[in-house]
């Protein structure tokens, strides 16, 4: 009999072919995600689950998911899984690391672009009919080449944006739970600092954490008063990580330049006003959003699945405590 999997997002078709001759895949072929009812449900009598980084997989599903054996996350980010819930149980979880780190590292970086010279607005204005001639002090945006970039969590993608920024000629300070080693610093050009540093110091600043209970907040009122009022937050990592309202509140009393964010506090509502005002740019969650990393992505995650209910450990394993005693 072959084996049931969910698959709770629209994946690219050739993909979702190759899956549904290896099981009997249910699969939420709507651009939006499977609401609460309808993944409990779907969960239930399931060996597998394909899941998105919109599902909420909290210790209550996984309590009534009795045939779970294997949690393919698409995403490199897990918060939205209670792991320690899924090893308790026995379940490995995978997630999609590295494919998206130059996707995400590319998105920063229009990010600060587009912010620092006003591409948004520009577009705006001219659309609407209101560029009438060139001018000498028309519409001036700041200079982002030699600017100092503070990046908040050096992982890959984190790395990733310092070597775009070397490009630029933009020194770069950082602040990350592990120092990285001397040679890639000096490869980098990147100089380890504490937060106060990095906040006040930096032209720039990017974040790329995880999302956990160390770093919800990690932007709050505090740290938006330490930056300069020239210098712009960039945030594709996760919403949360910044408090939106302390950032709303700096934006509209112009205490920093400004903000360009892809990911929100309560995605994708966003706090009320945010989008009212010209100094920040709003995307619509899409760092690793092009064709060639989501299909990477959709790789990756399907090879951890086939791994994971074969029996076998998969290769972008989280909770590697689960092999003592995984469900099988
Ligand atoms: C991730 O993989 O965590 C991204 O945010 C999804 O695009």
């Amino acid at each position: 009999m072959k084996k049931r999997i969910l698959v709770t997002g629209h994946l690219p078709d050739k993909i979702m072919t190759n899956l549904s001759k290896e099981y009997e895949a249910e699969i939420n072929v709507e651009d939006k995600p499977l609401d609460r009812q309808k993944l409990l449900y779907g969960i239930k009598d399931k060996d597998g689950l394909l899941s998105m980084i919109t599902d909420v997989v909290d210790e209550d599903m996984l309590g009534r998911a009795n045939r779970l054996k294997m949690i393919a996350q698409f995403g490199v980010g897990y918060n939205n899984i209670d792991v320690t819930a899924a090893t308790e149980r026995g379940i490995p979880v995978s997630n999609t690391p590295g494919v998206l780190t130059d996707a995400t590292a590319e998105l920063a970086f229009a990010l600060i672009l587009a912010i620092s010279r006003r591409v948004v607005e520009g577009d705006r204005m001219t659309r609407e009919g209101r560029f009438r001639c060139w001018a000498p002090m028309l519409f001036l945006g700041r200079e982002v080449t030699g600017k100092t970039l503070g990046i908040i969590g050096m992982g890959k993608i984190g790395k990733a944006v310092a070597q775009r920024a070397r490009c630029f000629k933009m020194p770069i300070l950082y602040h990350s739970r592990n120092r990285i080693n001397i040679s890639e610093e000096k490869q980098l050009m990147a100089k380890y600092v504490d937060m106060k540093e990095l906040l006040s110091q930096s032209d720039f600043i990017s974040l790329h954490v995880p999302l956990s209970d160390e770093t919800r907040h990690l932007v709050g009122s505090q740290e938006l008063s330490l930056m300069k009022p020239t210098s712009y937050l960039i945030n594709t990592s996760r919403g949360p990580v910044v408090d939106e309202k302390a950032l709303l509140q700096a934006l509209r009393r112009k205490k920093i330049g400004g903000a360009g964010l892809d990911v929100y506090e309560n995605e994708p509502a966003l706090t009320p006003g945010l989008a009212e005002l010209d100094n920040v740019i709003l995307l619509p969650h899409i760092g690793s959003g092009t064709l060639e990393t989501r299909f990477r992505m959709a790789a990756m995650a399907v090879a951890n699945l086939i791994a994971g209910l074969s029996g076998q450990v998969p290769p972008n394993l989280v909770n590697p405590d689960v092999l003592s005693h995984r469900r099988l």
